[in-house]
């Protein structure tokens, strides 16, 4: 059975790739990778791999690699459909009939309406005896009626089934209740209420419509939040708290904090351009929403330890798309929320325009670390923050802190500048090498088994795989070199046949996740997809990048094609022998 690319999408959304191998695997989670012992072979060093960013796996031991379905058609030895079948089934999707677009789209509806219901509903409550409570919190936060309203904010009853019995009472049915994540089945096979005894945010999309809900304790008792998971009409990791409100704020800046409090404090004090990432880490696909509707971000994390590391890492993402970046620094109080609390709006509003640059501070965070009137120490800062400024390729922005640092410092800017540049000199060097390196893990022994004729070929070999993953990345690149190749410039059959399956979805304008080659590649092979993709933090992505890539491979063609003169016939030998004068 060929399954739509919409239902492969959605199997794959609702079956995070952590979630679908840890009963098989024990997986130790370190920032987007996780590893652990391959299920697919005996080992005693870990070296089974998971992408989080990509969803999939990888097996430096044994090559077995690919994505969700791949790892449960491999693990279960089930067929593709069967695979498919499976993780649909786990994630409560209904299984492809004709109609299953519409009976998606349906289901959506009906998560949104069930939703919106809820959102009433902890409202009402709220303001009923039952949600006394929840008032009372509300109000030792300083929270106003008015606040309360214009977020919908409510409180989920202290009861097993409150929510539930409601919404069944107005048609909405057990499963659908489930799939919006507002009710879950316990372990003995019940159903209950996922948010009960909390006071409620709902997260309110661009369009008006509930996405989701967090719900927060009235004590100290844990888990302090617990959000809405991935359900059909949301995803965690892209969604921002308040954007529907700052949408329509003051224009081009934006303040993004760390939880929903601070939000709603900033929003109470007039500052309706406060929003926050939800119940997770800042992600890259925030930041893209985020980038869309600000021009400007001030960051205003907590100013605790774990809040300046999360800004640190927030102004990273947000270092790859367009916005201009600032980070506040909240004297005076853990966060803005406490800030506005203690010393009111206009503080607030001074510590926000003393919001320096992304540069600025990281230089203030190292500078803290040294005594500048020693001379020793005053070195050390000077190599610290010559590193930070080698990272920034702009003359202009280099130039800017050299002189900055060279009056602060009274140390001469010429010096300055010089080492700048040799240190960006060498990490440019050990960048160079490490791609190198890179390169030759390559060489290992699954992926020689799989493509077996990438030994004969490996400058051939490695300029196919260098395009693959570069039009993986940037599809935009196969429209402009489409015409430029041909089948036989490919040196091995399986990249050739990579090549295929890509080019065909992007004829159709489709997307290239590994997802849609599991049905038509092989475990190892797709392994070997993963190892591609993954070949992104080597990439230049550049269009050039593209076209020596193919630049190499005709050249390689050529060579293969030309025979030693002790295997031509009499007459080839004639032949080159003439063209060889006739130059
Ligand atoms: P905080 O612990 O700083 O909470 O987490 P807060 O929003 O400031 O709440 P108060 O002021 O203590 O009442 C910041 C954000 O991290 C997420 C929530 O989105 C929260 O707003 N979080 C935190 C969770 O999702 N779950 C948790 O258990 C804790
Ligand atoms: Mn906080």
């Amino acid at each position: 059975m060929r399954f739509s690319d919409e239902f492969l999408s959605e199997v794959k959304d609702r079956n995070d790739i952590v979630d679908v191998i840890s009963p098989y695997v024990d997986l130790r989670i370190r920032g987007r990778t996780a590893t652990g012992l391959c299920p697919f072979h005996n080992e005693k060093t870990p070296s089974f791999t998971v992408y989080l960013d990509t969803q999939s796996y990888y097996c430096f031991g044994c090559g077995a690699g690919g994505d969700v379905i791949t790892f449960v058609k491999t693990i279960e030895s089930l067929d593709y459909t069967e695979a498919v079948k499976a993780l649909a089934e786990r994630s409560g999707l209904p299984l492809p009939a004709d109609g299953f677009d519409s009976s998606i789209a349906k289901m959506k509806r009906r998560i949104l309406d069930a939703n919106r219901e809820a959102a009433r509903f902890f409202y009402k409550i709220l303001y009923s005896p039952e949600g006394r409570k929840g008032l009372d919190y509300f109000a030792s936060r300083n929270l106003s009626k008015e606040t309360i309203t214009h977020f919908g904010l409510g409180f989920a009853p202290d009861r097993w089934d409150g929510l539930l019995r409601h919404l069944k009472s107005m048609g909405f049915t057990e499963s659908e209740l489930i799939a919006a994540n507002l009710a879950k089945k316990t372990q003995k096979g019940n159903v209950i209420d996922v948010f009960r005894n909390r006071v409620m945010f709902p997260i309110i999309d661009l369009r008006g419509s509930v996405i989701a809900f967090g719900g927060r304790v009235l004590d100290d008792s844990k888990p302090k939040y617990v959000n809405t998971s991935d359900t059909l009409v949301y995803k965690k990791s892209q969604g921002v708290f308040a954007l529907n409100f700052a949408k329509r704020g003051t224009g081009k800046t934006l303040i993004l904090c760390e939880g929903y409090m601070d939000v709603i404090a900033y929003h109470q004090a007039g500052f309706t351009n406060a929003v926050a990432g939800l119940g997770t880490a800042f992600t890259p696909e925030q930041a893209k929403l985020l980038s869309k509707y600000g021009e400007e971000i001030i960051l205003s994390y907590d100013s605790d330890e774990a809040g300046q590391k999360a800004a640190r890492k927030a102004v990273k993402i947000l270092s790859a798309t367009p916005v201009r970046i600032k980070v506040a620094r909240l004297q005076g109080g853990k966060d803005p929320d406490e800030i506005l609390k203690k010393y009111g709006k206009e503080k607030m509003r001074e510590i926000l325009s003393q919001a320096v640059g992304e540069i600025d501070f990281d230089l203030q965070r190292i500078k803290a670390d040294y005594d500048l009137s020693q001379p020793e120490e005053k070195i050390a800062y000077l190599g610290k923050a010559t590193d930070i400024l080698s990272d920034f390729s702009s003359s202009v922005k280099r130039d800017v802190y050299a002189s900055k640092l060279s009056s602060e410092l009274g140390v001469s800017k010429d010096a300055i500048e010089a080492e700048i540049k040799k240190k960006a000199r060498q990490k440019a060097k050990r960048a160079g090498r490490a791609f190198f390196e890179k390169a030759a893990v390559f060489t290992d022994e699954s992926m020689k088994r799989v493509n077996p004729e990438r030994q004969k070929y490996p400058a051939a070999a490695k300029a196919e795989e260098t395009l693959i993953a570069s039009i993986l990345h940037n599809p935009d690149f196969y429209y402009k070199i489409r015409d430029k190749i041909n089948d036989d410039d490919f040196a091995t059959s399986l990249n050739l046949r990579i090549y295929r399956l890509i080019a065909a979805r992007l004829e159709e304008r489709k997307s290239t996740d590994i997802t849609y080659f599991s049905q038509d590649l092989s475990p190892e092979e797709m392994g070997y997809l993963v190892r591609l993709e993954a070949m992104r933090e080597n990439l230049g992505n550049t269009l050039k990048e593209c076209t020596d890539c193919i630049k190499r491979m005709k050249e390689e063609k050529e060579e293969r094609e030309q025979k030693k003169p002790s295997q031509m016939t009499d007459d080839e030998w004639l032949n080159m022998f003439k063209r060889k004068n006739d130059q």
